[in-house]
């Protein structure tokens, strides 16, 4: 009998391909409703996952002992009880690597478009309001030539401080640990986190969510931003205090934010939505072709190396 998979949402072709010989479900395009999960997992040997299904005990346990994988098709994993599954023998792996420089150009497009008044300008221009060329109109702050802080210095982040780079910025870091070689390669700064809020004209967050990265940014953390200083997220909605941003956003003090994340998705904090000093896209920092397939492929591969009884390439613990 092929052991059973069950992939939780339509995935790219690539990795459903690396899937075939087992006895695959692959339920719905949108995330499925908790007790749909439930339902659907029991008698599963393995999971794909993504960020979007919460995979805590009970979810293992629906699934009964035979649960031997949980493949999550993303690089952050906070929707994993990564305690849970190891306590019941299951192996955790996720998609290293292979978003990195994806997730970056993201990274970089809201640093842009928030620092440019991007989404401002075509806001009014679709309104019609767009009625002349102004010498004081939509003026942003340059992006070039300025300090750009990267918080969590990792391989998205590495790939980020790269761009600014190319940017001419100056590069400082805030990490758990130094990273030498790459401030030798990027002649990045390493500053704690306040000196780095202080001094950074730009903050781009790239920590994973853990019990002590929820709300690193939250209200007093942006007092100590400068008031022309832009934040920007792509890595996962509650490191940052929404309801503190939308102050500080609203009262100007600090110039601007790009958000891809947010702390109760798909809900966004209904003040930020009605915020012109606020970039605001719908998570997509790996959403590219090649790169959803690289995910879809990365995930299907660790899965089934578990199934075989073989080594996952990127296990997370
Ligand atoms: C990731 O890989 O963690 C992306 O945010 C998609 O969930």
């Amino acid at each position: 009998m092929p052991e059973k998979v069950l992939v939780t949402r339509e995935i790219p072709e690539a990795g459903l391909r690396l899937l075939e010989g087992f006895d695959v479900s692959v339920l719905f395009e949108r995330p499925p409703e908790r007790d749909e999960l439930l339902e659907a997992v029991r008698g599963a040997n393995g999971v794909l996952s993504t960020a979007t299904e919460k995979m805590d005990g009970e979810v293992m346990d629906a699934a009964g002992r035979g649960l031997e994988v949980i493949a999550n098709m993303a690089v952050g994993y906070d929707n994993i009880d990564v305690q849970a599954a190891s306590e019941r023998g299951i192996v955790v792996t996720n998609t290293p690597g292979v978003l990195d420089e994806t997730t970056a150009d993201v990274a970089f497009l809201l640093v842009l478009a928030a620092a440019r008044r991007l989404g401002e300008g075509e806001r009014l221009l679709r309104a019609g309001e767009w009625e002349w060329w102004g010498p004081k109109q939509l003026r942003g702050f340059d992006v070039w030539g300025k300090r750009l802080g990267i918080v969590g210095l990792g391989r998205i982040g590495q790939a980020v401080a790269r761009r600014g780079r190319g940017f001419g910025m100056e590069i400082l870091y805030h990490n758990r640990s130094r990273k030498e070689e790459a401030e030798e390669e990027l002649g990045a700064r390493y500053l704690e986190l306040d000196e780095l809020l202080r001094e950074s004209d730009f903050v781009s967050i790239h920590t994973p969510l853990t019990d002590e990265t929820r709300h690193l940014i939250g209200e007093r953390e942006l007092g100590l931003m400068q008031e022309t200083a832009v934040l920007v997220n792509t890595s996962r909605g509650p490191v940052v205090d929404e309801g503190s941003l939308a102050d500080a956003l609203e009262d100007k003090r600090i110039f601007a934010a790009g958000l891809d994340v947010y702390e109760e998705e798909p809900k966004v904090h209904p003040r930020l939505l009605e915020l012109e000093n606020v970039v605001l896209a719908p998570h997509i920092g790996s959403a590219t072709i090649e790169t959803r397939d690289r995910m879809a492929t990365l995930a299907a591969e660790n899965l089934a190396a578990v199934l075989r009884g073989q080594e996952p390439k990127s296990p997370v613990s």
